[in-house]
């Protein structure tokens, strides 16, 4: 049946990061990589067919719970994929959309992963369509947010490398309920980066460390799998700080140089350290921004979470954890 929809989609954490792309446009990564499906940290879709109306229409839901337009480049973004869905799915439909983010937009948080997904489920929804897990996953990363391929699926997710269309989506490689997993994200700066990810992609390469990665890549990504199959922090979360200094170490190297950390930042990765100095089991990685992420299990998660609450440069803490993935919800935007 087609009608208003709704669908919440979380963020996706990566353990080994999708960074520099074979086609930007259409987001076929260089690289696999591997995430966490997330809980808290998740965007709102909500999505009604308008049949007959001329242009679709574009409204964000902010933290006042009002809806006003969205902004022209989100707008933007957001119309584009609208076409492309129509094509995918063969509509001419004119759609009204909303959107709500439990977190701060733009600021390396995967905001783009998850609204993207939730719109791409929520526009199939509407048009009383059931995509599968695969179609799901090619969908919204056509979206050119890339990540996005990661978060229609819930758990540890695997997104291989893609020369083409054909064969570029996500796959699970365990459900959430394999391993509790925590994320305290420690928020440095609540504000939208200078740089977007999209740029940092484009850039990748020119940094004379990007060959090394994407040879150090095999190891790790074999690391990785393993782990979260034999449920291992011990060994994932050297490789997960690993991957993620690598990639700000990429950024920082390309030409024209991308600076994504705060001073917070860096004050946050050193009680981290200080932590696991005092036995604790946990593990730093950053998205393209300033905000990072501490993995740790549920018995390390209020210690970590303390530490953390008591720096200076820590505006807000959230805590996170693993997710079982996209759901359907009655509680329309609009
Ligand atoms: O999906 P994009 O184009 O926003 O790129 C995501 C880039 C990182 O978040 C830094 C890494 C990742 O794999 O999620």
């Amino acid at each position: 049946m087609s009608g208003k929809a709704t669908v919440v989609a979380p963020a996706n954490l990566a353990f080994v990061k999708y960074w520099g792309a074979v086609d930007l446009e259409r987001a076929l990564p260089r690289n696999p990589s591997i995430s966490m499906t997330l809980s808290e940290c998740h965007s709102r879709s909500t999505v009604e067919p308008c049949p007959g109306a001329a242009t679709d229409e574009i409204l964000l839901r902010g933290e006042d719970g009002t809806l006003s337009p969205a902004p022209p480049a989100f707008a933007e973004r957001v119309l584009a994929h609208l076409e492309r869905l129509r094509r995918s799915l063969g509509s001419s439909d004119r759609f009204r959309v909303a959107t709500e983010n439990s977190f701060p937009a733009a600021a390396g948080m995967a905001s783009s992963a998850s609204g993207f997904a939730a719109l791409t489920l929520a526009v199939a929804r509407a048009l009383g369509r059931d995509l599968g897990e695969r179609e799901a996953s090619a969908l919204a990363r056509s979206s050119g947010s890339g990540s996005a391929a990661r978060s229609v699926i819930g758990g540890y997710v695997e997104w291989p490398a893609g020369e083409s269309e054909d064969d570029c989506y996500a796959f699970p490689l365990a459900s959430h309920e394999h391993w509790d997993l925590r994320n305290v994200v420690a928020i440095v700066d609540a504000g939208p980066k200078r740089v977007s990810s999209r740029d940092g992609h484009r850039l990748a390469e020119t940094s004379p460390y990007f060959e090394g990665r994407q040879q150090a890549l095999p190891r790790r990504l074999r690391a990785v799998r393993d782990a979260i199959a034999a449920r291992d922090l011990g060994a994932l979360g050297p490789v997960l700080e690993e991957d993620a200094i690598d990639l700000h170490l990429i950024a920082m190297s390309s030409r024209p140089p991308i600076f994504y950390w705060k001073p917070g930042t860096l004050a946050v990765l050193e009680v981290v350290r200080g932590l696991r100095d005092h036995g604790l089991s946990c593990w730093s990685t950053m998205d393209a921004g300033p905000n990072v992420h501490v993995i740790c299990e549920p018995g390390e998660e209020a210690r970590v979470a303390a530490s953390l609450e008591a720096l200076d440069g820590v505006t807000r803490i959230i805590r996170d954890r693993v997710g079982p993935g996209p759901q359907d919800s009655d509680r329309h935007l609009f």
